[in-house]
């Protein structure tokens, strides 16, 4: 990343921290998010988007990531000859294929304004990066995870997901 935009990305932390309560809607997601910082540098610096947008923005971020991790997962299960191994990848492919699946759908409940499900999906999203990550210390053998930076984006995402939905449902029924 450029110097630049990572002290712009810095400057919309801080103006963040010092401002939570902005009726930025980007700056209120990222700070309920699980980690503002690599909110801010997903969604990047512009700040003029709506709840509804953010939460779309988010679910089509984390569905892109998602998928992504199961094919190199894919990847990673053809290749190797260990067995256990071999079960923790299976493993971690469902979960992500899981992930895939929910937020598929979560981008479904959004368009019909079923904002608490969208929540629910993001929370579900999450428990698969943990299971995941989890099934590598469950396994006999010491296996250290080749996956934590994986799992680590997905709870991320999710936790934006979650926060998006939030921050939406908040939004509209104060309008109401
Ligand atoms: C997921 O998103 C993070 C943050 O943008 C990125 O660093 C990572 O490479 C992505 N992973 C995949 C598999 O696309
Ligand atoms: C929802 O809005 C109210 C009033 O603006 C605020 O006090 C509350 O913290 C908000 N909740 C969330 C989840 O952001």
């Amino acid at each position: 990343m450029a110097t630049s935009s990572s002290s712009l990305v810095l400057c919309l932390i801080i103006s963040s921290l010092i401002a939570p309560s902005t009726s930025n809607p980007l700056s209120q997601v990222c700070i309920k998010s699980k980690n503002p910082r690599f909110c801010l540098e997903v969604f990047g610096l512009n700040p003029h988007r709506s709840p509804h947008e953010l939460t779309q923005e988010a679910l089509n971020l984390a569905v892109a990531n998602a998928s992504g991790t199961a094919t190199k997962i894919d990847i990673f299960l053809d290749r190797n000859e260990d067995g256990n191994l071999k079960v923790i990848y299976s493993l971690c492919l469902n979960y992500y294929q899981a992930a895939v699946d929910v937020l598929k759908a979560a981008e479904e409940f959004l368009i019909q304004g079923q904002y608490s499900n969208v929540n629910t999906a993001g929370n579900i999203v999450e428990e698969d990066a943990s299971n995941c990550e989890n099934t590598f210390k469950k396994v006999p053998g010491n296996y250290v995870s080749t996956l934590t930076k994986d799992n680590e984006n997905l709870g991320f995402l999710g936790s934006i997901v979650v926060a998006a939905a939030d921050i939406l449902s908040n939004s509209t029924s104060a309008k109401n």
